[in-house]
């Protein structure tokens, strides 16, 4: 069997690894892929990107169906182009892809499911804009409507950054059309979670729990990144949490998405922010899996993907179950220098060998003489350029490590981080403190 995945990141290299493994795979192919997809065993990477050349590739090498990593595609419709062609693609279409890529449709969507999240008004007007904000009073949020890479979201912690926020998205058009309507929303407090799900038109399957580290220093300070870590299983995420989320979250979307004409195929992602006191809200939707999350999460899934995204593909989720490995995995991104503002690339990339994510560490294998040995290097900004492994984007890897506490899955990464060579390379020291706060015991 052969099968397509779309992308270039670590999310990708981790969905094509996790692939690769399954029995029934001959080859994956990634398009356009990265330097560690590069020489991923049974993985090849694809210069392509048009949707017809990717369909046409599809049809030719009778790819048994395609996997669609980042949000930008399937915002830009590739899953109705491959869907016109009977190509089996695992994706929301471009209408039921508008809960990540317009805010303003998600926050009218929750509001008519009575999906619980923060009280909101849209404005494309900058004066109604700053009369609410004036009205309102700070903290508050101000988002861009449409996809803005992650940059579009300001947390105004003053009146005056509300007020800059919105001529920045409004009046100086900083994001074009993205930004030509705003959703300013109440301020939430408490911790945030990541609730993954396979959706099928209409049952829910919820991956395993996982936390971001959007910050990009210790502690949870700086400036928002792409997410500079994750780990899973997040402790957040009680019994109880899980089930008022599929509740009164996944379910209720999923149903919701299918009575007004749009079934949601495809990974759905609620980014979730969790108080103990006034419970759980919905930040965002996200319409796939999420990057780093995806990296711990792949190496604790125990099922096979490829059976998965096939019962997905076949509307029987609600036949299926999920395994995880009971250990808890740690990803801990590196960075380029200047990331998230200005990142330089180009620099050489050190101590990894060409084998693919699970045996990358060659030295990391000797330290630990298991045959499982819990460490894994996925690429994200790397290329091959004569013979060298160089940095070619802002996150240039994630190592995980797995263990049987969060503090050995800690230990696992950063001991793997340490043997990583990146001139100004950075990386957080702390990934996953909340989860060993939260166990009670540090471990
Ligand atoms: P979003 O892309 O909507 O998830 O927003 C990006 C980040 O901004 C989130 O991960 C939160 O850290 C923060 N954020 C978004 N909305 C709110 C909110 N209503 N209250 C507090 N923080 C928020
Ligand atoms: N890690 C956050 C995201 O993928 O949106």
């Amino acid at each position: 069997m052969k099968l397509l995945v779309i992308g270039s990141g670590g999310r990708e290299h981790a969905i094509a690894w996790k692939l690769a493994q399954s029995a029934k795979v001959t080859q994956v192919y990634v398009a356009p892929g990265n330097g560690g997809t590069a020489h991923e065993p049974k993985v090849q990477n694809l210069d392509l990107s048009e949707h017809a050349a990717l369909a046409d590739f599809a049809k030719h090498e009778g790819i048994r169906f395609t996997v669609v990593g980042p949000e930008a595609p399937l915002a830009a419709g590739i899953v109705d182009y491959f869907q016109a062609r009977k190509l089996a693609i695992f994706g929301p279409t471009r209408a039921a892809a508008q809960l990540e890529s317009s805010k303003d449709f998600a926050k009218q969507f929750m509001t008519r499911m009575g999906i619980p999240t923060a009280a909101y008004q849209s404005f494309s007007d900058p004066e109604e804009a700053h009369r609410y904000v004036d009205a309102q009073g700070a903290p508050i949020v101000v988002k861009a409507d449409g996809l803005a890479a992650g940059k579009g979201v300001v947390v105004a912690q003053s009146l005056e950054e509300a007020h800059q926020a919105i001529d920045w998205m409004l009046k100086d058009q900083s994001f074009g059309q993205a930004g030509a309507r705003v959703v300013i929303e109440d301020f939430l407090v408490g911790e945030e979670a990541s609730f993954i799900a396979m959706v099928d038109g209409e049952h829910v399957l919820a991956l395993a729990s996982s936390q971001d580290h959007k910050r990009l220093g210790d502690g949870d300070i700086g400036p928002n990144t792409g997410g500079m870590g994750a780990y899973s299983p997040a402790p957040i995420v009680t019994p109880d949490v899980h089930a008022f989320v599929m509740r009164e979250v996944m379910n209720k979307a999923v149903r919701g998405m299918a009575a007004e004409g749009q079934r949601y195929f495809g990974f759905l992602y609620a980014g979730l922010m969790i108080d103990p006191k006034k419970g759980v809200r919905v930040l965002e939707f996200n319409c796939r899996l999420g990057d780093p999350e995806t990296q711990p999460l792949m190496v604790r899934l125990r099922s096979d993907l490829v059976d998965l995204i096939e019962a997905a593909l076949a509307g029987k989720l609600n036949q299926t179950e999920a395994h995880w490995d009971r250990r808890h995995a740690v990803g801990v991104v590196l960075a380029s220098k200047g990331y998230p503002q200005a990142p330089r690339l180009g620099d050489p990339i050190r101590g990894l060998s060409n084998k693919g994510a699970a045996f990358s560490l060659g030295q990391a294998k000797r330290l630990d003489s298991s045959a499982d040995h819990g460490r894994f290097v996925f690429h994200a900004g790397t290329e091959h350029q004569g013979g060298e492994l160089l940095s070619s984007g802002g996150r240039v890897l994630c190592v995980v490590g797995m263990g049987d506490s969060v503090k050995l899955a800690q230990q696992h990464a950063y001991e793997s981080m340490a043997q990583i060579g990146l001139e100004g390379g950075q990386y957080r020291k702390d990934i996953a403190w909340r989860a060993r706060r939260s166990n009670g015991t540090g471990l």
